[in-house]
């Protein structure tokens, strides 16, 4: 038979009575002397208590993500149920569709660009985040059936995002968009350009095609509160933020949570289907993130303050 060192065999013993501890079992032994101490066991239940909410934590995290899917997944299938008078084309005659689509888009389409001049106070994380939401905007723009214009305007070909963007996005330097190192007012008059900033006063109340609209090209890991605002005050241009002081109300939630800061691509969402349907309450409730504590006010209610609650 082998032989067990006395030592394991102490261990072992221990690793079983703070179970049993920890489980409130009561078991009785001759070693009084072996039971595990009260930090012992005070710090067992603290790791429990940390692994408990760590799993919390990441079923909360699971279900937001579970929940997005459907939102979107139905998004998806409505588009595609407004489409459905449509004939079915081919995925080659629909690449063609979108090529010629954008291609007009370039010179007849409303314009609006992302400023990417303040990505030097982003961290690596925000910056493959922001390479990502360029992804998707361009996706939503490929698919919108009046594209927007777009401009990547102060985009440095030796900067982090366009190395990331060019590892992360397939066929990046193919994009139908203009990609260049020059700033929104190199290209546009002072005067047509409106910079949206969720810090502005005024609100957004339609999309003009002699207008230039302009996304401030950040990410809010570490939320650098008024850097589009600052930046639009330095250009001497118009801001104005989305209307959704006037569309929606805050909702009840656990951790009264509230914020009408959106990522880049989640606002060209609401400006796309704005585009297209001339309402903010439909661009709203389909594009607003259900994360972040308002809803769309109900159709009956004329513009409510959004400091008025929902449950
Ligand atoms: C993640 S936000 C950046 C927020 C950042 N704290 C700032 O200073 O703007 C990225 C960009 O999306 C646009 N944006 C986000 N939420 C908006 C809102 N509620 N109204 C207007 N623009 C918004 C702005 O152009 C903003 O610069």
């Amino acid at each position: 038979m082998a032989h067990i060192p006395s030592e394991v065999c102490d261990m072992q013993m221990n690793g079983v009575s703070e179970g049993m501890d920890l489980l409130h079992i009561d078991v009785e032994t001759d070693e009084v002397e072996e039971k595990p101490g009260r930090g012992d066991v005070l710090c067992s239940r603290n790791v429990l208590r940390k692994q408990r909410n760590w799993e919390r934590q990441l079923a909360a995290k699971k279900s937001k993500r579970k929940e997005e899917k459907q939102r979107r997944k139905l998004n998806r299938e409505q588009e595609s149920g407004a489409n459905a008078d449509c004939p079915q084309f081919t995925k080659r005659v629909m690449k063609a569709i979108t090529k010629e689509r954008l291609a007009e888009a370039q010179t007849t389409g409303s314009k609006l660009c992302v400023d990417l001049s303040m990505t030097d106070c982003m961290s690596d994380k925000e910056i493959s985040r922001l390479a990502g939401q360029l992804r998707r905007l361009y996706g939503s723009n490929k698919k919108a059936a009046r594209p927007f214009h777009l401009f990547l305007t102060d985009l440095r070909e030796d900067s982090r995002l366009y190395r990331e963007c060019i590892r992360m996005n397939d066929g990046f330097l193919n994009y139908m968009m203009d990609i260049t190192e020059e700033s929104c007012l190199d290209l546009f008059p002072t005067e047509t350009v409106i910079y949206l900033s969720p810090d502005a006063e005024e609100a957004l109340e339609t999309v003009d095609a002699d207008k230039v609209y302009v996304l401030g090209g950040l990410v809010d890991e570490s939320i650098q509160k008024k850097l589009s605002f600052s930046r639009a005050g330095e250009l001497s241009v118009r801001t104005a933020r989305l209307p959704i002081d006037e569309f929606m109300v805050k909702k009840n939630n656990a951790k009264n949570f509230h914020s009408k800061i959106l990522a880049v691509n989640q606002v060209f969402d609401i400006l796309l289907t704005f585009c297209d349907t001339g309402s903010w309450s439909d661009a709203l409730q389909a594009w607003f993130p259900p994360g972040k504590g308002y809803v769309v006010a109900p159709d009956d209610s004329s513009p409510l303050p959004a400091t008025q609650t929902l449950d």
